[in-house]
């Protein structure tokens, strides 16, 4: 196993829309097994493929507090929406730091494929329904923070490029 670099927003290349699988291979579980070590090293709760650099389908998240409840999603799509909403405070490993408010479905259901490439489908609400939506719009190459305003969006991006080139001079140093 091995722990992958997360991609630090505004990278541009967290703005790339992630290709199907075509096929859940040896391949794919050991980028979900990185992955999932990645995701629980960090913390985090949830980690899409985009976000180590990988541009397939492909997500982890794990909401327990005990990290021992991992869901795989290969493929995923959200087949329904409640038309009900929830408002969660969100944050981001590819946004560290930074936490707001995001509008999204109360419930979804959800059709993904297994490690094993088998096809299975879930309901989520609550915390789970909020990952799962913010894991799925990093496979479209979209980071919570685009659902903010304007204003908030160019401040976090300042601040974040900043606290780049400050941690890039500190190795410059070593
Ligand atoms: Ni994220």
């Amino acid at each position: 196993m091995a722990l992958l670099p997360i991609l630090q927003y505004p990278d541009p290349r967290l703005h790339k829309v992630a290709a199907p699988v075509q096929q859940v291979d040896e391949r794919i579980r050991q980028l979900v097994r990185d992955m999932a070590q990645t995701m629980y090293e960090a913390p985090g709760v949830g980690l899409a493929a985009t976000q180590v650099d990988v541009h397939e389908r492909v997500v982890v998240i794990d909401i327990s507090d005990e990290g021992n409840d991992l869901h795989v999603l290969i493929n995923p799509e959200i087949t329904w929406k409640s038309e009900d909403k929830q408002v969660y405070e969100e944050g981001c490993l590819s946004v560290p730091g930074v936490y707001d408010e995001v509008e999204r479905a109360a419930k979804i259901h959800v059709r993904a494929l297994n490690e094993q490439g088998e096809p299975f489908e879930f309901d989520a609400e609550g915390l789970l329904a909020v990952c799962v939506q913010h894991e799925l719009d990093h496979l479209l190459g979209k980071v919570f923070v685009e659902y903010l305003s304007g204003l908030k969006q160019n401040r976090i991006r300042t601040r974040l490029r900043k606290q780049q080139r400050e941690a890039e001079r500190e190795l410059d140093q070593v």
